[in-house]
């Protein structure tokens, strides 16, 4: 089982809806995922059609049963139209609760002593976060393998990664006493894209100076992901044939490529 993190702490810049298309893309390809909200905002779990309610918090905090928390998403809100799902999707919800975790948890092992519960029945955990950092982000560093940035090519957004990864660099050391490797950067990714303008194009670039090969392809800005997240379905479910199902895929793909190399 690997545990796969998304992180910018500047808001709106796609988290989610990578967090979710990932998600539900890797169990349409045969993988068994758990999708789990950390997010106060309880958007994730929304996303996949549920109603909000504590289960990272009852899992955590409450130490309930995997069994009560773990929510089967039925294939039809996610699949491609006329197509199997050969793997399997579930989501652990989250509601305004998550923000009294990190109160409320006794140690920074506690998510990983948690999920590693679940390593012989699930073969991919993915973490929606907040962008606001929090005592949770820090026992979900502990319990991560790998994470994904997804920023526009925009300032803030820069400045949230960059934030971001400098969290990731302190975790690491916390990591290293404990006797941790460190966390494998799958990559950036740069969301809602707009090609026809200079100042993201400007933007990308020097993304692409700063850190090279690890900058993934734009996901470009299109309405339709806009109109896929209204009637709670990813893109490639709503509309299978468009350019913004293409991208979602291209990305379902490059992290599976990526996650072979996670250790
Ligand atoms: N490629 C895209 N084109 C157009 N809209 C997009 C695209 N990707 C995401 N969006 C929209 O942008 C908004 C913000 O995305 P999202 O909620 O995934 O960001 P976030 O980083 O999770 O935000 P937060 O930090 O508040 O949790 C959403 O309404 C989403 O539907
Ligand atoms: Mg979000």
């Amino acid at each position: 089982m690997k545990i796969i993190t998304l992180l910018n702490e500047k808001g709106g810049v796609g988290k989610t809806t990578l967090a979710t298309h990932i998600a539900a893309g890797l169990a349409v390809k045969g993988m068994r995922v758990v999708l789990v909200d950390a997010d106060p905002q309880g958007h994730a779990t929304v996303a996949l059609g549920l109603q909000k309610e504590p289960g990272l918090y009852d899992l955590l905090v409450r130490d309930a049963p995997f069994k009560n928390v773990l929510r089967f998403i039925p294939p039809q809100n996610y699949q491609v139209p006329n197509q199997a799902v050969t793997g399997q999707l579930f989501v652990i919800g989250s509601n305004v609760e998550t923000r009294n975790i990190a109160n409320s948890i006794s140690d920074s092992f506690s998510v990983s002593e948690r999920f590693h519960e679940l390593d012989n029945s699930i073969d991919v955990i993915v973490f929606d976060t907040s962008p606001t950092p929090s005592l949770l982000h820090g026992s979900i560093y502990i319990a991560t393998d790998a994470v994904l940035y997804p920023t526009t090519c925009e300032y803030l957004s820069f400045d949230g990664l960059v934030e971001s990864i400098k969290h990731r660099q302190a975790a690491e050391t916390h990591r290293g006493q404990w006797g941790l490797n460190k966390i494998e950067v799958l990559g950036i990714v740069p969301t809602m894209f707009r090609t026809k303008t200079l100042e993201h194009s400007e933007n990308l670039n020097q993304l692409k100076q700063q850190f090279g090969s690890l900058v993934w392809e734009p996901i470009t800005q299109r309405t339709i992901w806009a109109e896929a997240a209204a009637i709670r379905r990813p893109v490639f479910s709503f509309a299978p044939d468009s350019k913004a199902a293409e991208d979602a895929w291209n990305l379902v793909k490059r992290v599976q490529e990526a996650m072979v190399s996670v250790s």
